[in-house]
């Protein structure tokens, strides 16, 4: 691109030479050339990730070793970008989309949401208020309607999205704090950390409760603690991340509906299995909560951020988080979604999920949920069929809770070299006070074949490991 001219600007000098075709302090970037060439790139990452190790085995710093201490004066080509992403950077990633990640929740972030994420930053809309983006406000409330009926949620219920659970959940914990003026949560010992952390934030007390044989909060140390007469709200979780336990929302509710409770449903992961009717036994009771929280960006094929917050109680949440300065206000009979969250300023995250309920539609997307269940279902049944294993909690979805017949030094030992082989990734909890190996299938990637490798891997290293 050509320099500006050095021409001095002063108010009356109006006629200044543009460069052509761009502007000034332009990149040196084409959009066509260098955007055909990233796209490129994520096909060619994409069809290598089998190939590449799951996890890298790399030190802590070494990537910041590699990058140069100060960012460049002189504006450097795409090409060059793209050459630091292979040498530098793909080393030192943990593959979330490769097919043998099944660490924490596997996700997948799918092509057509890849690229509307694209689009979206194209277009860069702030939607604070409905003025400020028409399209990204409707299109929010229309998409987590659409959610809504495609989850068997309630007609009514009002929806926005947030990026994380985190903040979904920070927000329905506001808003029932406010409501209630009372300062004490209810919370199972499997709950996400992330319902501690909101609590801690908002200076609230934790109370946690105890869980049954099968990992479920128990109703009845519920009740007596709704007995005080002090608690603002209940959290209740549908798929906790240790073990995807499923507490009893229905007695919940009926215990928080009478007492004027808060009930919080953080269905995260399992809240997009309800998709198969077959997994609707795990929303029962959530048709009384106060609000709910699901991830698209775990199990619906939306890459990160994505997070879906619904509430029966708008005006609960309009209380708690409207707040309209003077140089937003305006005259339009419109409702603006920064009134139910945290955030003004909200990114055109409707738009990802948008284009992957209408890239997928709902038939293709029970399909990946039920393939994801069935390879789970099969691991378990190798791990239950070995007598040198053992499953460590019930399955109700697509996470195995497993451990081998030993000590637990032994099933870390385990973990650790089955990640370090760079075949597979997964993660550790503890259950019962015992480690025990979580393998979680979700990613769209992933076949048979990668959890038979899997299972390869884990009894390869048992072996080695009860030999040493
Ligand atoms: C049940 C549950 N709730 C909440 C979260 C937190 O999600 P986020 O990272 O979107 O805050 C997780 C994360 O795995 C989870 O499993």
């Amino acid at each position: 691109m050509a320099r500006p001219p050095a021409t001095p600007k002063t108010w009356s000098h109006v006629s200044v030479e543009e460069p052509a075709g761009s502007y000034y302090g332009a990149p040196r970037f084409d959009l066509l050339t260098d955007g055909g060439a990233a796209l490129e790139w994520v096909a060619k990452y994409l069809e290598q990730l089998p190939e590449l190790p799951v996890l890298p085995q790399i030190e802590p710093g070494s990537v910041r070793a590699q990058l140069p201490a100060s960012a460049p004066d002189e504006a450097e080509s795409f090409a060059d970008v793209l050459r630091d992403l292979d040498e530098i950077l793909v080393p030192a990633l943990t593959h979330w989309q490769h097919p043998r990640f099944f660490s924490y929740f596997a996700v997948t972030s799918s092509e057509p949401a890849m690229v509307a994420e694209f689009l979206a930053a194209a277009m860069n809309q702030v939607a604070f208020i409905w003025r400020s983006s028409p399209a990204a406000t409707e299109l929010e409330q229309h998409v987590m309607a659409w959610l809504a009926e495609m989850l068997g949620l309630p007609e009514h219920w009002h929806g926005h999205s947030e990026d994380t659970a985190s903040t979904s959940t920070l927000a329905a914990l506001i808003a029932a704090r406010d409501e209630s003026g009372r300062g004490a949560v209810l919370y199972s010992e499997h709950a996400h950390s992330s319902v501690e952390k909101a609590i801690r934030m908002l200076a609230l007390e934790p109370r946690v409760i105890a869980t049954d044989d099968d990992f479920r909060m128990r109703p009845d140390l519920v009740e007596s603690e709704l007995a005080r007469g002090d608690v603002a709200a209940v959290v209740a979780t549908v798929g906790t991340t240790s073990i995807t336990s499923v507490d009893p929302v229905d007695a919940l509710a009926r215990l928080c509906g009478p007492a004027g409770v808060w009930l919080h449903v953080d269905a995260a992961y399992a809240g997009a299995a309800w998709v198969c009717p077959e997994f609707g036994w795990s929303r029962s009771g959530v048709a009384e909560a106060d609000s709910l929280v699901v991830n698209p960006h775990k199990w619906l094929f939306v890459p990160s951020d994505c997070s879906a917050l619904w509430t029966r109680r708008p005006e609960a949440f309009r209380r708690a988080f409207s707040l309209v300065p003077e140089y937003l206000r305006t005259d339009d009979d419109a409702d603006s979604l920064s009134d139910y969250g945290p955030a003004l300023g909200r990114r055109f995250r409707a738009l990802k999920l948008w284009v992957t309920l209408r890239c997928y539609g709902r038939l293709a997307i029970q399909e990946r949920i039920r393939h994801a269940v069935e390879l789970a279902a099969l691991f378990e049944h190798w791990v239950a069929a070995d007598e040198e294993w053992e499953i460590s909690a019930p399955r109700h979805f697509s996470l195995v809770c497993f451990r081998w017949r030993g000590s637990d030094e032994e099933n870390l030992a385990i973990l650790e070299a089955v990640n370090a082989s760079g075949e597979m990734f997964i993660t550790h909890t503890r259950v019962n006070d015992r480690v025990v190996l979580r393998l979680a299938v979700g990613n769209a990637r992933t076949r048979e074949s990668d959890v038979a490798h899997a299972w390869k891997v884990l009894c390869r290293e048992a072996r080695r490991i009860g030999e040493d």
